[in-house]
């Protein structure tokens, strides 16, 4: 049978757009003080955790703007940290600024892994830290401000969804170039819950403890691709 472009065009539209109840599928979190936004020159680029009252974890592809001719680095001076915020139109909580940036030496793409950046506060903050921890198969939750579909718009108000963290054979299947070591991957076969856009560099957990980064995904909430996340406990030492 020959399909017309336009008619390709329609159907392609329709179908990727399936999916997209897309984080995707969450409810508002409740108060999570570890739960970190951070702003370039007043704008949210990604989400954190705080590891330490003054140290804020995040991914290292957070570290880069984009610009019309490609990437920059961002300045630690251009960026604030705000906890203790759920809504992001409120002036709950604290902002700090950022007195320095360290990024994976190893980062180069997020396919690649080693997605994983801190920033060190120029002040602590007065929350409580979230511990690190070890990732195993089981369910886990991940927080975000990000887009609540694959074409939606981020949220102002902090979101929460529950998701499996998958075993690596699983993993390797679903995700070209996986690597087990520095990376996790969660998400339903079936789809409908994620991260998406926006929800990077913010916090998996399990059991109250922080084990991922949000890093990436193809679409988000699609079935048969989980989200990819930075395994954190391969990096404790050097974060
Ligand atoms: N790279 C995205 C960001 O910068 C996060 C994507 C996560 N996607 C997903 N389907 N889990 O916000």
């Amino acid at each position: 049978m020959r399909i017309s472009a336009p008619v390709f065009a329609v159907l392609v539209l329709v179908l990727s757009a399936l999916p997209a109840d897309a984080i995707v599928g969450g409810r508002e979190a409740p108060v999570t003080p570890w739960a970190v936004a951070l702003f370039d020159q007043g704008t949210f680029f990604c989400g954190g955790a705080l590891i330490a009252p003054d140290k804020v974890v995040t991914a290292a592809h957070c570290t880069f703007a984009r610009t019309t001719l490609g990437t920059r680095d961002r300045r630690p001076a251009d960026l604030v940290a705000v906890a203790g915020r759920a809504d992001l139109d409120t002036s709950e909580g604290r902002a700090v600024g950022v007195a320095a940036l360290w990024r994976h030496p190893a980062y180069t793409e997020v396919s690649a892994g080693d997605d994983v950046a801190t920033l060190t506060l120029a002040a602590p903050l007065p929350y409580r830290p979230i511990r690190i921890a070890d990732a195993a198969p089981g369910q886990a939750r991940v927080y975000g401000w990000g887009r609540t579909g694959e074409f939606g718009p981020p949220s102002r108000r902090l979101l929460e969804v529950d998701v499996p963290i998958r075993a690596d054979a699983d993993c390797a299947a679903q995700v070209p170039d996986y690597r087990p070591g520095g990376m996790l991957c969660a998400g339903y076969p079936e789809g409908g819950k994620d991260a998406c856009e926006g929800d990077s560099g913010g916090p998996l957990t399990a059991a109250g403890e922080l084990v991922g980064v949000v890093s990436y995904g193809r679409g988000c909430a699609r079935p048969g691709q989980p989200g990819v996340y930075t395994r954190l406990s391969r990096y404790r030492d050097q974060i």
